[in-house]
């Protein structure tokens, strides 16, 4: 494939555009990175990275001379390639918001012309239509200037995760390419050709995984490309749900999820990915993807019974936490209560729709003194809620010290070796540790003098699951199949 290096500008530097940014400048494009934050630019420029995403300093110094930020739009003038990557978060109705979407058309209008060929491409999750929109919108706005541009829009959704989103732009499973128009279809295939056909020199911060398949390029039309963004979200998320609901269950008749989600996740049909029951998904996606695909089924007066389930469920496991408190302590109001981990997910400091946030709140509310730790979200937290009396501690033995109950919220790594009797020896009470990650050995928790509680794992209480597992850990040195 004959290839060139474009020049691309990206509309948005948040999550998406700035790893999106960095990464194509990594792979030898020249990117200029436009958001209106401009606190973001001025970090930006100073070489720092406004959010916390492994890998993204590293990158920003070595592609530094392709790399450009700035608060201004000229830069779109010279561009082949104009990313939209603004937020489109949940309006109230649950549709997404697309107001910064069209503000942020509506500036690029200005620098579309027909000197060369350019495409716009929206990169935010959008719901269908939205492309179609976009053109609409720069095609009329062109009108009233009376000026004509050499333009296509195209959809391209992303897929990265959050905490891993330096390794999935360079590793993706697929690229997906929405578009009408076969030039706007060939500049996007040109553009990510380095990372189609892997070859790029792999940066030292994000190395190749051995034995990396080539990533699938599918091409469709744009509102295929709309919908499996949101398809791909909402059965993720209804994956975590489905087993949160088995996991109730599990806890009625006495099981052990841990156990029957292994048993089930190595039926190749299934998989294990997205079987860990706790006490739910957050963060910044999947709750309003889920909401805005909902609302697009209601434009059609059609239903979507699983998506809605999947998100009843979901709600239904914060509180879940809350009750499995209420089960151990009794009384809840005038307790010291622990949280260990606030951000939604590990390595990231984003705490958009985390499920700390509902727990401090309904904590709060209930007369408890709330204790946090949190690696690295802490500062994001006392932003989100400064009127709150959260106590943020600087490890988490400070966290443990006077705790009644000490609730895992997010499985950072650092929190799988956790020092469950020093943990012990600091509480108080009945020291009940609330397992929301199921990722604590019960039986270890136990014998260290916690009341271990975790999600659909009354089964421990027979000591055959983790029992099993420690035994065959012991006897063979590995880890048990499917562990
Ligand atoms: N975060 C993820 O994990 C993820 C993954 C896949 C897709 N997405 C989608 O990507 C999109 C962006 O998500 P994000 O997490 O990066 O959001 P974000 O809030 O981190 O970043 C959005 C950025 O856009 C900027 N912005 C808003 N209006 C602007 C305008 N008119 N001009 C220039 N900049 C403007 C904001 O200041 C902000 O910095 C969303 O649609 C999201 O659903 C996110």
């Amino acid at each position: 494939m004959s290839r060139k290096n474009l020049k691309v500008c990206i509309v948005g530097t948040g999550y998406v555009g700035l790893t999106t940014g960095v990464c194509l400048a990594g792979i030898g494009h020249d990117v200029v990175c436009i958001d209106i934050d401009e606190k973001k630019i001025r970090m930006l420029k100073a070489g720092q990275s406004p959010i916390y995403e492994p890998g993204i300093e590293d990158l920003l110094k070595v592609a530094a001379d392709k790399l450009s930020f700035t608060t201004q739009y000229t830069d779109c003038k010279d561009a082949d390639v104009i990313i939209l990557a603004v937020g489109t978060p949940s309006a109230k109705s649950g549709k997404a918001d697309l107001s910064y979407m069209e503000a942020a058309v509506t500036e690029i209008v200005n620098y579309l012309h027909g000197e060369k060929f350019q495409v716009v491409v929206n990169k935010s999750t959008v719901p269908v239509g939205t492309a179609q929109r976009t053109e609409m919108i720069i095609s009329s706005i062109l009108h009233k200037q009376n000026r004509q541009a050499n333009f296509a829009v195209a959809s391209n959704p992303e897929f990265l995760r959050e905490g891993l989103a330096v390794h999935d732009t360079f590793y993706p499973d697929r690229i997906v390419i929405g578009a009408k128009n076969t030039e706007a279809l060939n500049s996007l295939r040109n553009m990510y050709a380095p990372l189609l056909e892997q070859t790029f020199a792999a940066p030292k911060a994000c190395p190749r995984p051995e034995g990396f398949p080539l990533p699938a390029l599918i091409t469709t039309d744009v509102t295929s490309a709309e919908m499996i963004k949101y398809a791909a979200n909402s059965f993720l998320a209804t994956k975590i749900s489905y087993i949160n609901e088995i996991s109730g269950l599990c806890e009625k008749v006495g099981a052990d999820v841990t156990e029957v989600a292994r048993g089930i996740g190595l039926d190749k049909r299934i998989g294990s990915r997205f079987l860990q029951a706790g006490v739910g998904w957050g963060g910044s996606c999947f709750g309003k993807d889920t909401a805005a695909i909902i609302n697009t089924g209601l434009e059609y007066a059609y239903e979507m019974p699983i998506i809605s389930a999947a998100v009843a469920v979901n709600k239904r496991q914060r509180s879940r936490m809350i009750e499995k408190l209420q089960e151990s302590l009794k009384v809840v109001r005038g307790r010291t209560i622990g949280l260990l981990g606030l951000s939604f997910k590990p390595d990231t400091d984003d705490l958009r729709d985390a499920p700390a946030l509902d727990i401090i709140r309904y904590l709060v509310e209930m007369g408890a003194r709330v204790k946090a730790f949190d690696p690295i979200a802490m500062p994001n937290c006392k932003a989100y809620y400064p009127e709150l009396a959260v106590e943020y501690t600087d490890d988490v033995l400070q966290l443990a010290s006077g705790c009644d109950a000490v609730l895992l919220i997010t499985e950072w790594d650092e929190f799988r070796r956790l020092p469950l009797e020093q943990l012990a020896e600091r509480m108080t009470g009945s020291k009940v540790f609330v397992d929301g990650r199921n990722i604590v050995d019960p039986g270890v928790a136990q014998e260290a003098g916690l009341l271990y509680i975790g999600f659909g794992r009354s089964g421990y209480e027979s000591g055959w699951g983790y029992n099993w597992r420690r035994f065959h850990r012991q006897l063979t040195g590995k880890q048990a199949v499917g562990e």
